[in-house]
C-alpha cells in the first residue's frame, strides 16, 4: 500500500548529506513538494510536478509537513500528579527535586494497570501532537519489583527505554548512598536490563555526584546499555564532564554550563538535549542555545515531561519556547525537535524525510514549520502519520 501526500506547501527534509542510512542532515526545506510513503518507510520526496503514482493521493493543500517530532528525554510512568508543588512553586517556591519522592511512592502504591493506563495516555497525547518516536525513563520506582516494571511498561510502548534507578535516593536508603548504589548496579540493574536501550543518571547536588554518576553509568555499560546523563540542571557541576567522559549519547538539561563544558561538548559525539518547558515550569532560566550553537555543539530539544518539573508532552511548546526564550531561530528549533532527538538518541531512521526514512510524517494545519512559533499554544495537528500508518487526522484533511 502506498500513499502520495501532494502539494505539501513546504516540507521539512532535513535530508541526509551522504544518502539514505546515514541519518538527518542540516535543516533544510523544499517548497511545492511531494512524498510517497510504501509500507512503514518513505520511498520518495521530490517536486510535486514529478511525483510517481501511489495507490492513495493525499492533497496537502499547501500545509506543511515536517518529520514527526522526535522527543528524546521523557518521564512517562508514575502515578499522582504534583499540581500543588507548581502552584507553590509559581507563588515563590524554588523548585528542588525533593518532590520526586511523593512521585515515588505513589508510583509503588499503583497497581500495573493503572501504571499503563497512566503511560497510554501519555504515549497518545504526543502521538496527537505529532511526536513519533519518544524515550521513556524509569525512576520513580527505585526498588527492584517497581524500577523493573515501571522498565516493562515503557518497552512495551518504545524501544527508548532508559533505566533510571540513579534518579534519586529513596527515603529507605536515607544516609546510605552507597547501599543504595550497590542496590542500582547490581540486582535492580540485572532485574531492569532486559527492557532498557539506555542508562540514566541525576548527577546533580542532593542527587549523585561525579564519582557515583560515572560508576552508575559504568555499570550500565557493562550490561551493553548506553549512557545519557542528567546533567548541569539546578546549577554548575560535574554532570557534563561525567556524560563526555563515558561516551554518553546525550547530556541532558545543560542549564548551567561553565565554558569548559561548552568546550567538552563541542568536542565530544554528547548532544546538548535542552528542555525549555522545565525552565518554564520552574521559573528558572533558560539554558543558552546560542553559545551552545555557537561553540558547534549539536542540539536537541525535548519536553522531560514528568509530574514535578514539566509537566508537558508538547514538542511544539519546547520549540515556541526555545524560540521566543532560547534566541534560536524557527529552523534550528525544529531541526533540534526532529533530527536532534534523533541524534540524541542515535537514531539514523527517524528525524528527517527523505527516501528509506521511517515514515514518521507530521502534517500541519499551516503553510510553514514557523507557525509552530508563531502561533503558540494552537493545536496544529492536522495529521500524523507512523510508520506510515494514518494515525491521527482532523477529519476533513482526507475529505479534500
Ligand atoms: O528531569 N531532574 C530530575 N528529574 C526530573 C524531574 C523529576 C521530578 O521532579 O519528578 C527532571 O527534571
Ligand atoms: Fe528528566
Amino acid at each position: 500500500m502506498s500513499t502520495l501526500i501532494t502539494n505539501i506547501g513546504e516540507m521539512v527534509t532535513n535530508a541526509p548529506a551522504d544518502g539514505p542510512g546515514d541519518g538527518p542532515g542540516e535543516f533544510a526545506v523544499r517548497t511545492a513538494a511531494a512524498l510517497v510513503i510504501d509500507g512503514g518507510t518513505i520511498a520518495w520526496t521530490g517536486p510535486a510536478g514529478r511525483a510517481p503514482a501511489a495507490d492513495e493521493i493525499v492533497d496537502a493543500r499547501g500545509r506543511a509537513v515536517l518529520p514527526g517530532f522526535v522527543d528524546s528525554h521523557a518521564h512517562l510512568v508514575f502515578a499522582g500528579e504534583r499540581g500543588a508543588e507548581f502552584a507553590a512553586r509559581m507563588a515563590g517556591q524554588p523548585y528542588t527535586a525533593g518532590g520526586i519522592t511523593a512521585t515515588v511512592m505513589a508510583t509503588r502504591a499503583a497497581s500495573d494497570v493503572t501504571l499503563r493506563a497512566g503511560l497510554r495516555r501519555l504515549a497518545d497525547e504526543m502521538l496527537r501532537q505529532g511526536t513519533t518516536t519518544y524515550e521513556c525513563k524509569s525512576g520513580y520506582g527505585l526498588t527492584v519489583r517497581d524500577e523493573a516494571r515501571s522498565l516493562m511498561l515503557a518497552a512495551e510502548i518504545t524501544p527508548e527505554a532508559t533505566y533510571l534507578g540513579a534518579h534519586v535516593v529513596p527515603p529507605e536508603f536515607a544516609g546510605d548512598t552507597a547501599g543504595y548504589l550497590d542496590l542500582v548496579c547490581g540486582p535492580m540493574l540485572d532485574a531492569c536490563a532486559p527492557y532498557a536501550r539506555w542508562i540514566d543518571v541525576f548527577c546533580e547536588d542532593g542527587a549523585f555526584g561525579a564519582g557515583e554518576a560515572a560508576a552508575v553509568l559504568a555499570a550500565g555499560q557493562a550490561r551493553g546499555l548506553l549512557p545519557r546523563v542528567h546533567a548541569n540542571q539546578l546549577g554548575p557541576g560535574p554532570g557534563v564532564r561525567v556524560a563526555v567522559q563515558a561516551g554518553a549519547a546525550s547530556a541532558d538539561h545543560c542549564t548551567y554550563l561553565t565554558a569548559a563544558d561548552v568546550d567538552l561538548l563541542a568536542s565530544s559525539g554528547t548532544v546538548a538535549t535542552l528542555l525549555p518547558g522545565v525552565e518554564f515550569s520552574c521559573r528558572q532560566p533558560y539554558p543558552d542555545a546560542r553559545r551552545l550553537l555557537g561553540a558547534g555543539v549539536t542540539v536537541a530539544i525535548a519536553t522531560d515531561c514528568n509530574p514535578g518539573s514539566c509537566y508537558t508532552s508538547s514538542m511544539a511548546l519546547c520549540v515556541a519556547l526555545a524560540v521566543r526564550e532560547m534566541g534560536m531561530t524557527t529552523g534550528e528549533a525544529v531541526w533540534s525537535a526532529t533530527a536532534g532527538g534523533a541524534r540524541a538518541l542515535r537514531r539514523a531512521d527517524v528525524g528527517y524525510l527523505g527516501a528509506g526514512a521511517r515514515a514518521d510524517v507530521l502534517m500541519l494545519d499551516a503553510p510553514s514549520h514557523t507557525y509552530l512559533a508563531y502561533r503558540p499554544g494552537v493545536p496544529l495537528t492536522a495529521a500524523v502519520w507512523r510508520e506510515g500508518r494514518l494515525a491521527v487526522a482532523r477529519p476533513q484533511i482526507l475529505a479534500g
